[in-house]
């Protein structure tokens, strides 16, 4: 937390659209600092694939202790085409969330007026719930390996491991979240898993979020199995308040709740860590892109939001709350499309239209 009204902010531009994007995030920061009297600092880190393609390191040495000397990091895009799959995902997303520990993958699902949802007859009203996605985890944890690779008899394991504390923590978060959250339709948590088949892991996550639910007699504590909770994101996403779940769902079903809030280019996420001293990660949904890179027609409201997200959960919440307002007002009256090259604007247009609503 910033305690001196000064904001240290990491900026990972990254790859493809990563720098376009952040440009305009930045933008939005420098308007919103002066409306609310605080100031900031920003340091660059080149990471990415351009920096791995040069140097053949993904993070370098020492880099996580420079990050956390920050109050928070933003981070564009990662993902470059000449770099193979799994090389910056593992090494420098993955990494930078497993070394900081954020444990909370924070991401809302939220129909902004004016953008288009896929789903029929269904309205900005009907589209505003949040995933806790637990992010240390699960298949992601990299346990696992081959015997006989390559041959006709090859065998391969990906382990999912889950721990007591690790699903034990990001639920009580998800609680408290829910908590203050404080939905006017009923406060309601659900957990989303596969205790009918994944009857060891899951049966953990079950009893856990069971024996939390006590201390929190004014949620209600709800059960979903995962692919009922797809069908369920399509046809009533009303349904939904908060939902908390493991890793590997909770990548698969926020894309989904990405594609219902209008698409990668509104979707924004945060990669938390709640605890004291700790240092958390804002980013859009949305990739690299590099088929758009450099054209100015990729959009920026998911950065925009993300850092929105950032000022919420370092210190300036009313900062976030307006920028978050100037967005909705931004897409609900000035924007034709959510999708690259059809918004009616440019990229730096629109983070303009953004400062402006700002302003007011
Ligand atoms: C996400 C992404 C990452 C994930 C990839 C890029 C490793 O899909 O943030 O959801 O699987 O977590
Ligand atoms: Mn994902």
């Amino acid at each position: 937390m910033n305690d001196n009204n000064n904001l240290k902010l990491a900026v990972i531009g990254g790859d493809g659209t990563g720098p376009e994007v952040t440009a305009e995030a930045i933008k939005v920061l420098k308007a919103i600092a002066k409306i609310e009297g605080f100031t900031y600092e920003l340091t660059d880190f080149k990471f990415g694939g351009e920096h791995y393609l040069k140097t053949g390191e993904t993070l370098p040495e020492g880099a996580v202790a420079e990050l956390e000397k920050h109050d928070a990091i933003f981070l564009g895009a990662v993902g470059h085409p000449d770099v193979p799959p799994g090389v910056l995902e593992k090494g420098l997303l993955l990494e930078l969330r497993f070394q900081m520990d954020q444990y909370v993958n924070l991401r809302p699902v939220k129909l902004y007026p004016g953008v288009e949802t896929p789903l029929k007859d269904k309205t900005p009203e009907d589209i505003d719930f949040v995933v806790v996605r637990e992010n240390t985890e699960d298949m992601y944890a990299g346990i696992g390996g081959f015997l006989k690779k390559g041959t006709p008899d090859e065998v391969a394991t990906q382990t999912a491991v889950y721990t007591r504390k690790g699903c034990e923590r990001v639920i009580r978060w998800a609680f408290d979240y829910t908590q203050k959250r404080n939905n006017p339709k009923g406060k309601r948590l659900t957990l989303v898993a596969k205790t009918n088949v994944l009857t060891y892991g899951h049966d953990l996550w079950d009893r856990t979020f069971q024996e939390v639910a006590k201390d929190y007699p004014d949620v209600e504590a709800d059960y979903n199995h995962v692919d009922a909770c797809c069908m369920w994101m399509v046809k009533n996403p009303e349904y939904y308040d908060v939902i908390v779940t493991t890793n590997m769902f909770g990548d698969i079903i926020t894309d989904l709740g990405g594609i219902i809030q209008g698409g990668m280019g509104v979707a924004a996420g945060g990669n938390i860590n709640p605890d004291p001293g700790g240092t958390s990660m804002f980013e859009p949904m949305g990739g690299s892109a590099p088929k758009y890179t450099g054209q100015n027609v990729i959009n920026p409201i998911a950065a925009i939001s993300a850092m929105a997200m950032l000022l919420q959960h370092t210190g300036q919440p009313a900062a976030g709350d307006k920028v978050f307002a100037a967005v909705q007002q931004v897409t609900g009256t000035k924007m034709e499309s959510q999708s690259a090259g059809r918004m009616g604007h440019s990229t730096t247009e629109v983070g303009d239209l953004v400062v402006a609503a700002l302003q007011g």
